[in-house]
């Protein structure tokens, strides 16, 4: 499942000059490489920068941005805040779940999506919005999410 090998960790490592104070800067690098932060390549990290690995790991599991579980090639994230709430977010996640078979906070088992929800992306006025990756569907209908989820390969 490791897309990313031992050696470019060593690379992403180096890059940084092996500089303990860049560890969060190199944990984000390969999240975004790799999508995810396997077990043996927080291990990697940790040898190469001389941190014990239950440090790696209170900063991995502190921040939203590094995910310890695979995440799928698009993530999609619904607005389930209370304006998005109000104007029919709900049925935008069934009709996403019903689309792409998963709950919100899993990733489908082709790697292709994941599914997450926020409360507010700060858009309040287009609600009730779908983000693909970075691209944000405002004003969405249930009849829209096919669509969408299908342009993405
Ligand atoms: S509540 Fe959805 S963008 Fe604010």
């Amino acid at each position: 499942m490791t897309t990313i090998g031992l050696d470019e960790v060593d690379e992403v490592v180096g890059k940084y000059e092996a500089k303990s104070s860049a560890l969060i800067q190199i944990l984000l690098e390969i999240q975004r490489k790799n999508r995810w932060l396997p077990k043996e390549v927080l291990a990697r990290v940790g040898k190469g920068l001389g941190i014990p690995l239950s440090q790696i790991y209170q900063i991995a599991t502190f921040y939203k941005a590094f995910s310890l579980v695979p995440k799928g090639q698009h993530v999609v994230t619904i607005c389930m805040g209370t304006a998005c709430h109000v104007r029919g977010a709900p049925r935008i996640l069934d009709r996403v779940q019903e689309s792409i078979n998963i709950g919100p906070g899993d990733t489908t088992s082709d790697l292709k999506f994941s599914l997450e929800t926020v409360n507010c992306l700060g858009c309040c006025a287009l609600g009730p919005v779908m983000v693909v990756d970075r691209d944000y569907n405002g004003k969405m209908t249930p009849a829209k999410v096919k669509d969408i989820l299908e342009s993405y390969d």
